[in-house]
């Protein structure tokens, strides 16, 4: 499956709590629920690599191979621990810059949750390693996520054609950025 070594998550992950989330590690017992959310045309088709459609088999794969290679977190509702969607840290090579990626189930959006999540991940990271910088990147089209990424701090950096496995043609994407230095600004208090 991997040319050399798999590639191993870009920080350990840790349960992070939020206002209204919990965010902790993906288990077996949550396939149910990321079935049920993530086979969904509208959740895949913004998503690099989220296979379409989406069964069982998918979320054991996801389970097995993909959550040991990232940090990744599922993200619950803390009332009652609903699984709402995944949020992860990853790099696509070794030396590649880290990357945030997200989705939430289509009953969740709306809400202000990615935005909380996002937060809380990218604050996590910086703290808890040395990274410089986080990228993300959205497909034409996908402006809640754009905004998402804006108020985080996110900056533009340039955009490229992208192949949407689900949409299986070429859609365009717009690259962001984030450095630790903007960030620290952002969350200093006297930016509060
Ligand atoms: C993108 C996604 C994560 C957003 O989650 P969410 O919890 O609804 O996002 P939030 O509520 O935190 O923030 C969304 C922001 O976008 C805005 N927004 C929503 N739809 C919009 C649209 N069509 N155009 C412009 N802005 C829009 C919201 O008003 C909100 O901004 P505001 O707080 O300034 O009002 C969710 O829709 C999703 O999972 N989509 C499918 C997968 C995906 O796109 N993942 C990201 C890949 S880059």
């Amino acid at each position: 499956m991997y040319n050399d070594q798999p590639p191993t998550p870009p920080i350990d992950i840790a349960p992070i709590a939020t206002q209204r989330l919990h965010l902790r590690a993906p288990v077996r017992d949550d396939a149910p629920a990321l079935v049920q959310l993530a086979n969904d045309k509208g959740v895949a088709s913004q998503l690099a690599s989220m296979p379409h459609p989406y069964g069982p088999e998918d979320a054991a794969a996801f389970l097995k191979d993909i959550v040991p290679t990232q940090s990744n977190w599922a993200i619950r509702r803390a009332t009652d621990d609903a699984f709402m969607g995944v949020i992860g840290l990853f790099q696509r090579t070794p030396d590649a810059p880290v990357e945030l990626g997200y989705w939430l189930g289509r009953p969740y959006w709306g809400a202000g949750f990615a935005t909380e999540a996002a937060r809380s991940v990218i604050a996590f990271g910086f703290s808890m390693s040395d990274i410089d910088a986080v990228i993300a990147g959205y497909m034409d089209g996908n402006n809640a996520s754009g905004r998402v990424l804006e108020k985080i701090g996110f900056l533009k950096t340039g955009r490229n054609p992208f192949k949407s496995r689900t949409l299986a043609r070429q859609v365009m994407q717009t690259n962001m950025r984030l450095d630790r230095s903007r960030w620290e600004t952002m969350a200093s208090p006297e930016a509060q």
